[in-house]
């Protein structure tokens, strides 16, 4: 009996790492005094120095891992500056800036614009419409998935598509605790064959059917991974950080030849950021 070629087991890819340029910003300041989102409970103690350390902890994973990781100065008053995803998409040395939604994180646009300009990159455009850059931006190599519902304007989707020249894919967020596209979603590995992780649930029907069509290989995270915010990964292509509390998705990784690096993110999850949050991705 002959066997059939494609009922073989296909070979597992072993996913492979490509170095990394990241930009971090140290929470000295960081505090939860407002809320912005529904993790945000300024009752809730904040514990300073405990945040320091796991923020320490992440870009010494980075490193370890063998990527760049630059420091932007962290500015008093700005508690939220920790979140350097929020601040500017960059892709092939094109830098869009970022405009907040939130009155209290306004003036971060200007510190990293000005981060940028010093060193030395020309091609930089202040957007005009509400734009939480890789918060809501997502870059698979290929299309720049695009989130909106909560923070970053739709036609901010347009404008980034202009501005950097890619394809812009808009998607739509329906739940407010999932209020970036980063809490709810993360690229595993960038290029034509880009893989994606992310939790349904998160996103309009029309939406999830985008994304099926896309990823039909993604992984597809559960409400417990969500909940942790897990979906707030950062992968190099091969590594994967989630916070310690990510266990199922971290296990359905591993499955698939990813190495899960688990870290704990606790302090940083009251003002509703993980690892992601606080790594913004030169693709330069
Ligand atoms: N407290 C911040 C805010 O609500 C958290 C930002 C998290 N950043 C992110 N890329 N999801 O704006």
């Amino acid at each position: 009996m002959t066997v059939i070629a494609d009922q073989a087991p296909q070979p597992i890819q072993t996913p492979r790492a490509t170095p990394r340029h990241y930009l971090m910003c140290p929470p000295q300041y960081f505090t939860v005094e407002y809320s912005i989102n529904p993790w945000m409970d300024p009752g809730t103690p904040v514990d300073a120095d405990r945040a320091m350390a796991q923020w320490d902890e992440l870009k010494r994973t980075y490193e370890r891992l063998g990527h760049t990781v630059e420091v932007v100065e962290p500015q008093p008053g700005l508690p939220d500056m920790v979140f350097a995803a929020n601040s500017a998409t960059v892709i092939d040395g094109r830098v869009l800036g970022a405009r907040f939604r939130a009155p209290q994180r306004a003036a971060e646009a200007e510190h990293f614009r000005r981060w940028f300009t010093t060193r030395g990159y020309r091609d930089l455009v202040m957007p005009s419409r509400i734009n939480e850059a890789e918060g809501d931006f997502a870059w698979t190599g290929q299309v720049l998935l695009a989130g909106s519902g909560f923070r970053t304007d739709p036609e901010a989707h347009a404008e980034a598509q202009e501005v950097l020249g890619v394809p812009v894919v808009s998607l739509r967020l329906i739940d407010p605790r999932y209020y970036h596209l980063d809490t709810a979603l993360f690229v595993l590995r960038r290029g034509a064959d880009a893989r994606i992780a992310y939790y349904p649930e998160a996103f309009s029907a029309g939406s999830r059917r985008v994304l099926q069509r896309m990823f039909p290989d993604a992984v597809i995270a559960t409400a417990a991974d969500a909940d942790c915010l897990g979906l707030n990964g950062v992968s190099d292509g091969r590594h994967v950080v989630l916070p310690t509390e990510a266990t199922g998705l971290a296990a359905q990784l591993a499955d698939r030849g990813y190495e899960p690096i688990l870290l704990d993110i606790s302090e940083l999850r009251k003002s509703g950021g993980g690892p992601k949050c606080c790594t913004l991705e030169l693709h330069t």
